[in-house]
C-alpha cells in the first residue's frame, strides 16, 4: 500500500494540518495536488506554530520531500515568503520540488479575482482573492504561464506580453482598474525565478521512481469535497479538483497507486464564503435567533472558527450526515479522522443531521439540484452529550466517556466509513488511533 490520499469532507478547515502533521512522518513525499495559497494549515514545529499557506506540511519533516505538483497553482512571491520563514526557523526547505507544469498566479489574477466579486455584489462566492480562479481560467483557456516559463526570461516576458494584451482591456475596460506594464511584472517576478530555479522539477517523473522503489507517498489536499469544482456546492465552490481523485491528475500519479482515502471530518460543519450549508446556526450578526444562534457561537468561540488565511468567521453547524455520506462515496474514502470532538463537551445535548427536507421530500442524499440544497431544512438526530467531561486526555478509545462512543458509532453507521483516528485536542498527540488504522500502518510497512 504504497500511497494515501488525505482529503477534506466538508467545505474545508476540517482540522487536516493536525493530522497530515500527525501522519506525514511516515512518510517519504508528501503532496500537493491542488488548489494554492487560498489553503491555510497551521504546523507545529518544537514549540513553534507555522501557518502555512503553499507548502506542503511534510516540509517540517526533515526525512520527507515536499513537493507541490502539477495541479497546484503557485504565487512565487508567496511561496519565497514562506521558504524564508521556514529557513529562519531553522527549516531546510532544500529538498522542495516543485512541478515545472504548475501554473503561477500572476498580478492582474488577483486583481480580477477581487474585481470580480465585487462585481457580483451579493451573489460573490466569498473568495480568498489570492487569484486562485481567475489563474484555473487561463490553464483552461490554454493561455497560462507554467513554472518552467518564469525559468526563461526569454519566454516570460513573450508570454507576458501576450497576456497583458488580454488582461488589460478588461482591467481598464470592464472593471476601471490599473494596468500593468511587462516590464513592471518582470521586476517582480524574475528574481523569484533565481530563488526557485533549483527546485523546479519534472515531479511526475520523480513520484513515479519513488514509487518504483517503493516509498511511500501523501497526498494532501487543500479545501474539502463540498468546494470541488465538479463535485461541489457549485458555483459556491473554489476552481480546483479537491477530491481524492485530483490527487491522480494533480501529481501524475495512476489511480492503481492510491491505497487508503484518508477523509478529514470535523464533528461538527464550517464554511467560509458564500453557498448553502443546511446544518448553519445562523449567528446572531447574520440573522440567527435563539438557541441556534446561542450554539453557533459557542461552536465558533470553543473551535476557533476564524480563518488562517482571512481571519474571517467560520459559519458554523451540526454534524451533516448526508454530505458525510456523500464525500465518502465520491472520494472512496477507506478512513475517516473525526476532529475537533472536544469542541462538542460544551453542550448537553448533539444534534446530527440525518436527511434534508424540502417541499414536503425527504433526501438522505445528496440533492440533484442546488435550489433543493438552498431551501433544504435539517431532518435531525438529537444524542446526549457529555457535557463536564474533559475529553483532550484520552487516548485509549474505550475510555471516552460512553455518550462520546455512542456519538462516533452513530456518525461511523451513518457514513459508512471507519473512523479510525480521533482528534480531542489541537496538539499531536491529542489523538486516539485505533485498532484498524495501526494495522493500515502495519501492511504499509510490510
Ligand atoms: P477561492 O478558492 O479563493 O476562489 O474561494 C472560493 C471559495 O472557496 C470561497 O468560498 C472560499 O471561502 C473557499 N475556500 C478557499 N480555500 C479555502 C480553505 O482553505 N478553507 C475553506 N474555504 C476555502
Amino acid at each position: 500500500m504504497p500511497s494515501t490520499v488525505l482529503v477534506g469532507t466538508q467545505w474545508g478547515d476540517e482540522g487536516k494540518g493536525k493530522i497530515t502533521d500527525l501522519i506525514s512522518r511516515d512518510f517519504d513525499y508528501v503532496v500537493r495536488f491542488q488548489g494554492g495559497n487560498n489553503a491555510g494549515h497551521t504546523v507545529i514545529h518544537g514549540d513553534t506554530k507555522l501557518a502555512l499557506h503553499l507548502m506542503p506540511s511534510g516540509v517540517v519533516h526533515p526525512d520527507a520531500v515536499p513537493v507541490i505538483g502539477n495541479g497546484v497553482v503557485v504565487d512565487p512571491g508567496v511561496l519565497v515568503k514562506e521558504m524564508a520563514l521556514l529557513e529562519g526557523e531553522g527549516i531546510s526547505c532544500d529538498k522542495l520540488r516543485i512541478s515545472c507544469d504548475a501554473h503561477v498566479i500572476m498580478p492582474y489574477h488577483k486583481a480580477l479575482d477581487g474585481a470580480e466579486e465585487k462585481r457580483l455584489g451579493t451573489n460573490q462566492i466569498g473568495t480568498t482573492k489570492r487569484g486562485i480562479g481567475p489563474c484555473y481560467q487561463d490553464k483552461a483557456a490554454r493561455r497560462g504561464i507554467r513554472m518552467q516559463d518564469l525559468l526563461d526570461e526569454k519566454i516570460f516576458r513573450l508570454k507576458v506580453e501576450t497576456a497583458l494584451a488580454q488582461k488589460n482591456p478588461i482591467l481598464s475596460k470592464i472593471y476601471g482598474l490599473q494596468t500593468y506594464t511587462v516590464e513592471e511584472i518582470c521586476e517582480e517576478y524574475l528574481p523569484y525565478a533565481r530563488i526557485l530555479r533549483d527546485h523546479v522539477w519534472e515531479t511526475a517523473q520523480l513520484l513515479s521512481k519513488a514509487l518504483r522503489q517503493g516509498k511511500n507517498i501523501l497526498f494532501e489536499g487543500a479545501q474539502g469535497t463540498m468546494l470541488d469544482i465538479d463535485h461541489g456546492t457549485y458555483p459556491y465552490v473554489t476552481s480546483s479538483s479537491c477530491v481524492a481523485g485530483g490527487a491522480c491528475t494533480g501529481a501524475g500519479v495512476g489511480p492503481g497507486e492510491i491505497g487508503r482515502v484518508l477523509g478529514i471530518q470535523k464533528a461538527y460543519v464550517t464554511r467560509v464564503g458564500g453557498g448553502p450549508f443546511p446544518t448553519e446556526l445562523k449567528f446572531a450578526e447574520d440573522g440567527g435567533t435563539g438557541q441556534d444562534a446561542a450554539d453557533g457561537e459557542t461552536l465558533c468561540q470553543e473551535g476557533h472558527e476564524y480563518g488562517v488565511t482571512t481571519g474571517r468567521k467560520r459559519r458554523c453547524g451540526w454534524f451533516d450526515a448526508v454530505i458525510a455520506r456523500y464525500a465518502a462515496q465520491v472520494n472512496g474514502l477507506t478512513h475517516v479522522a473525526l476532529t475537533k470532538l472536544d469542541v462538542l463537551s460544551a453542550f448537553d445535548t448533539i444534534k446530527v443531521c440525518v436527511a434534508y427536507e424540502c417541499d414536503g421530500k425527504e433526501y438522505d442524499y445528496f440533492p440533484m439540484q442546488q435550489s433543493v440544497l438552498f431551501h433544504a431544512k435539517p431532518v435531525y438526530e438529537e444524542l446526549p452529550g457529555w457535557k463536564g467531561h474533559d475529553l483532550s486526555g484520552v487516548r485509549d478509545y474505550m475510555e471516552l466517556p460512553v455518550n462520546t462512543r455512542r456519538y462516533i458509532e452513530y456518525l461511523e453507521e451513518l457514513g459508512g466509513v471507519p473512523m479510525s483516528l480521533i482528534s480531542v485536542g489541537p496538539d499531536r498527540d491529542q489523538t486516539i488511533i485505533r485498532e484498524d488504522w495501526l494495522e493500515a500502518e502495519a501492511d504499509m510497512a510490510r
